[in-house]
């Protein structure tokens, strides 16, 4: 993303030596900052982020003990920190059938929609080339 000219990054993971090493990886990139913060506690202002990009942390947190509590904080941190018409981004291997029920919810004003990485693919691939099984689910923050 920040070589495709979205420069101003910020990036979490509560693991510590993670954020240690994408940061030390990423240094050239002068714009991105690499936080250690819980997702189910992000320590930024309301309104703040344009759009949440998530790969694989709630499916991470979806493994947890607590996981219904903890999806549900999660997600509701995210919805926080967007700004109106803001983005949450949720890229996953889970179908909508399992993620949908957690995404739709009263407490969270978004609008969610999903794509199928097999019906986005880019021209010329093949059946099953690429990132086959991938979902992107779309959560749009309803303007107040
Ligand atoms: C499957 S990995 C994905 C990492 C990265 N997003 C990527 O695409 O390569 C899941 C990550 O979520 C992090 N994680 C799990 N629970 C978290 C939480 N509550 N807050 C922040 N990060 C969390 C883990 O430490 C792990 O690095």
């Amino acid at each position: 993303m920040f070589d495709d000219g979205f420069t101003n990054l910020t990036c979490i993971d509560f693991c510590g030596p993670v954020i240690k090493y994408m940061a030390q990886r990423n240094r050239h990139r002068r714009q991105m900052d690499f936080l250690t913060m819980d997702a189910r506690k992000l320590d930024f202002p309301a309104q703040s982020f344009d759009m949440v990009l998530d790969k694989g942390t709630l499916d991470s947190i979806a493994c947890s003990e607590c996981a219904a509590a903890d999806i549900f904080t999660t997600l509701r941190e995210v919805h926080r920190v967007l700004k109106p018409g803001g983005v949450y981004i949720l890229v996953t291997h889970s179908d909508p059938q399992t993620r949908m029920p957690l995404l739709v919810s009263p407490a969270l004003r978004w609008r969610v929609t999903y794509v199928n990485i097999e019906h986005g693919k880019e021209e010329g691939e093949r059946e099953g080339e690429g990132g086959a099984g991938h979902f992107f689910f779309i959560c749009q923050k309803q303007a107040q």
